[in-house]
């Protein structure tokens, strides 16, 4: 079938989509070559199938998400790229989505930003049946991305969302509060999380960063703009790339989340998990996106007695260990160590909520919180 890539009022290009698949089966006319998805590769001046297909279906949940298999069988759909085409690819961290030739749409009238959604998906995404009705499969949650099990919900004009944990110790979300605390005394952009609860079972709650006129644009697709040259960091290619692309901030934006990861030990900060924002009309860059996704950390998945501060640990996305990656951090100045003390009373006292985490396990991480700020002082100090 045919369809427009839309990007908000704005056609970008014509596509035929195999419906069946919901594969890009080709590509036609292309109406404004500069709203093209950043990181799409060309091809003699017109996007390659092949990039375009990867950033759609890149689109759809991702396999890898926790409880899929279950969600889908409760919603009787096959696949999640029959969710994408159900949503029109519609989301609400950008502003792209598809619109069919044969039942043309209106975007103020579909957007999820100014108009209302069902929970019906995000319900199955938590293992929920909704009731008895016929089910509404138009939901932002058919484009959200990650493994975490999560879900969008309408607060009146606001757009929240709702995620959980991981097995054991289901910590992330007490995770993602204590990164919001960090970066709240540390007076640093964040999407701030909040602890809500699905029975015994932790949440966390976070506000759309993204409203009707800007965009996230994540890392990898800006880092995929250009071909890293073999004598270039992966560090140097991303930080190179936002500058020659004019994007303002980034170099200290860096600074801050690689401060935060190293106090968390954040496990997983790849290039999907930071970004930066534009306004998606006038395509001017805003600077690096809010820190968001810092819950897969403070050894979440480790048992306490494994958990040692002092031992180097995996890090993303640049390097492969903390004490590597820790050297990229261009300046402390904005740091302010003192704005850090007794937060580990907060995480004491948000970890105590929890069944999942017993009074040890409690005691171990936060001794090993306000060891990490000491170490990263340390470091700061020296570099002084
Ligand atoms: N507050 C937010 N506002 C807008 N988009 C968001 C927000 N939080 C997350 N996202 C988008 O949703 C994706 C998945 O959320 P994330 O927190 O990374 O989940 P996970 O922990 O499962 O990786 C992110 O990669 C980002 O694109
Ligand atoms: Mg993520």
């Amino acid at each position: 079938m045919n369809y427009t890539l839309m990007h908000k009022r704005l056609p970008v290009l014509e596509l035929q989509i195999d419906e069946e698949t919901s594969a890009i089966a080709g590509i036609g006319e292309v109406f404004s070559a500069e709203h093209i998805p950043v990181g799409v590769e060309m091809d003699d001046g017109r996007p390659a199938r092949r990039a375009l297909n990867a950033w759609w279906q890149g689109r759809a949940i991702p396999a890898s998400r926790s409880g899929l298999r279950d969600a889908l069988e409760l919603m009787n759909v096959s696949s999640t790229g029959l969710l994408l085409l159900k949503c029109f690819g519609l989301s609400l961290s950008d502003q792209y989505w598809v619109n069919a030739h044969a039942k043309p749409l209106d975007w103020d009238r579909i957007n999820f930003f100014q108009n209302e959604f069902s929970e019906d998906v995000g319900n199955a995404l938590f293992g929920r049946a909704s009731g008895s009705g016929e089910i509404s499969l138009v939901s932002p949650d058919n484009t959200s991305d990650g493994w975490l099990k999560k879900k969008w919900v309408v607060a009146g004009d606001r757009r929240l969302l709702v995620k959980g944990g991981s097995e054991p110790a289901y910590q992330e979300p007490l995770n993602e509060v204590l990164a919001s605390s960090i970066l709240k005394r540390l007076g640093v952009p964040h999407a701030h999380y909040e602890l809500a609860w699905d029975k015994d079972r932790p949440l966390s709650v976070c506000e759309d960063f993204i409203n009707i006129s800007t965009e996230l644009v994540s890392a990898w697709h800006i880092y995929k703009t250009a071909k890293k040259p073999n004598n270039r960091s992966y560090y140097q290619h991303y930080l190179q790339r936002c500058e020659e692309m004019g994007i303002p901030g980034v170099r200290e934006g860096l600074d801050q989340m690689l401060a935060l990861d190293y106090i968390v030990v954040n496990s997983d900060r790849h290039f999907n998990n930071f970004g930066v924002v534009r306004d998606a009309e006038s395509l001017v860059w805003l600077g690096p996106a809010p820190i968001f996704d810092s819950g897969t950390s403070m050894w979440h998945n480790q048992f306490a007695n494994r958990i040692n501060p002092e031992m180097d640990a995996p890090s993303k996305p640049f390097n492969t260990k903390h004490s590597a990656q820790v050297r990229h951090i261009s300046s402390f100045d904005w740091l302010d160590f003192t704005a850090l003390k007794g937060v580990e009373e907060e995480y004491a006292a948000l970890l105590a909520q929890s069944d999942f985490i017993d009074d040890a396990r409690r005691d171990v991480l936060c001794a090993a919180l306000v060891r990490r700020i000491a170490m990263l002082e340390a470091i700061a100090a020296r570099r002084r």
